[in-house]
């Protein structure tokens, strides 16, 4: 590893903090053990310091007010697979709390010199299988057709007969060995049956989201150190489950099914039944998940929250590197704040980071 990331890694963090041990006396630590030993060992104040202000280096994220609130999970004494496993779901308890989740990041095995540490391959920690039937049509979250497949060729089943939100197993290896699938506990995965505040008939569609977003195959970058298991989760932004997963043409396609329901003239899109429909989606998501008490975002108060941090990062003399096409909600965009303004380019080389997915 290159001693000069350890090196502008630390100077941000001392300052950014105020740590006990003087800067001098950190710095030639680090470099001692990268001498002795190929990379160093963060202390926990820096993991924490790090993966926080990966989080607010993150471009495309709306939801960056809350940084300095991550909580770190240290286990970086673990790499074996069934561990890594364990732990993940033991994550998903800590965060979710019945509904009253929290940022929370869990921090595994480093890669070392010769060693590489633990691999989570799913994109996140909770996903929905998607099936794919003879004809071709997928039964399930189309995003996941592939990963399901692949899943099924290492000897995964799932529920008889296939759902349209069966839980996909955890595929984990240790380093680039071959991967090992978990299935997760039922009962640490918290979701959430959707209905309307005022359509009976919606919850006949039978659909349901899990109350946890959790990455899991972004690697984590500080001070040259990589961490390439790192999961972290928020809270859900009522648009992305019904604006997106639940109403794409390529996900859950769920538009036609709901404008039929609400009569509405279909004939052309010139009617804006897509428009009409999706408000009457994402209603029921937000409706559904704050009846159940589970923490969700609307889009009005997350954008109004994400200037208010672009306005502290000002603040503090810090650009606010962002993706305008990704905290930009996928619907009503002009109704928010974020929509009328321009930021600071994203910056690929903004450290520390996580890194897009190998
Ligand atoms: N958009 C992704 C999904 O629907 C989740 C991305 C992270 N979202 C968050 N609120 N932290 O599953």
């Amino acid at each position: 590893m290159d001693a000069d990331d350890a090196r502008e890694f630390l100077e941000l963090f001392y300052t950014e903090t105020r740590p006990d041990t003087p800067f001098e006396q950190r710095l030639r630590e680090a470099y001692d053990e990268i001498t002795a030993t190929g990379t160093y060992t963060h202390t926990l104040d820096e993991l924490r310091f790090g993966a926080r202000v990966a989080w607010r280096n993150s471009a495309r994220c709306i939801g960056r007010l809350y940084w300095q609130g991550l909580r770190i999970r240290d286990r970086r004494g673990v790499s074996v697979p069934a561990e890594v496993a364990a732990e993940c779901t033991e994550h998903l308890r800590a965060a979710t709390r019945d509904g009253k989740l929290r940022s929370t990041i869990t921090v595994f095995a480093p890669d070392r010199p010769g060693r590489p540490g633990p691999r989570i391959h799913n994109e996140q920690l909770i996903r929905y299988a998607g099936h794919r039937n003879a004809d071709g049509a997928v039964h399930g979250d189309p995003r996941y057709a592939e990963f399901t497949e692949r899943v099924a060729s290492m000897g995964w089943r799932g529920p008889n007969p296939p759902g349209r939100f069966d839980l996909l197993p955890l595929m984990i290896s240790n380093g680039d060995a071959r991967p090992e699938l978990f299935e997760l506990p039922r009962d640490a995965v918290l979701e959430v049956p959707l209905r309307h505040p005022e359509y009976g008939w919606f919850s006949d569609l039978r659909l349901r989201w899990h109350a946890v977003p959790a990455i899991s195959n972004m690697p984590l970058l500080i001070g040259g150190v990589r961490y390439p298991a790192a999961p972290f989760n928020g809270w859900y932004l009522n648009t992305e489950i019904g604006a997106r997963n639940l109403a794409d043409a390529d996900r859950y396609d769920q538009l036609p099914v709901i404008a039929e329901r609400m009569g509405l003239d279909t004939s052309s899109r010139r009617t804006l039944w897509p428009d009409r429909a999706l408000v009457e989606l994402v209603r029921a998501v937000q409706y559904s998940f704050d009846a159940a008490g589970v923490r969700m975002a609307d889009h009005h108060t997350e954008s109004e929250r994400f200037l208010a941090h672009v306005a502290n990062e000002e603040r503090a003399g810090r650009p606010c590197p962002t993706d305008w096409s990704w905290v930009v909600p996928p619907m009503s965009g002009g109704l928010t704040g974020v929509f009328h303004r321009y930021y600071d380019d994203p910056d690929p080389h903004a450290r520390p980071a996580f890194l897009p997915p190998t």
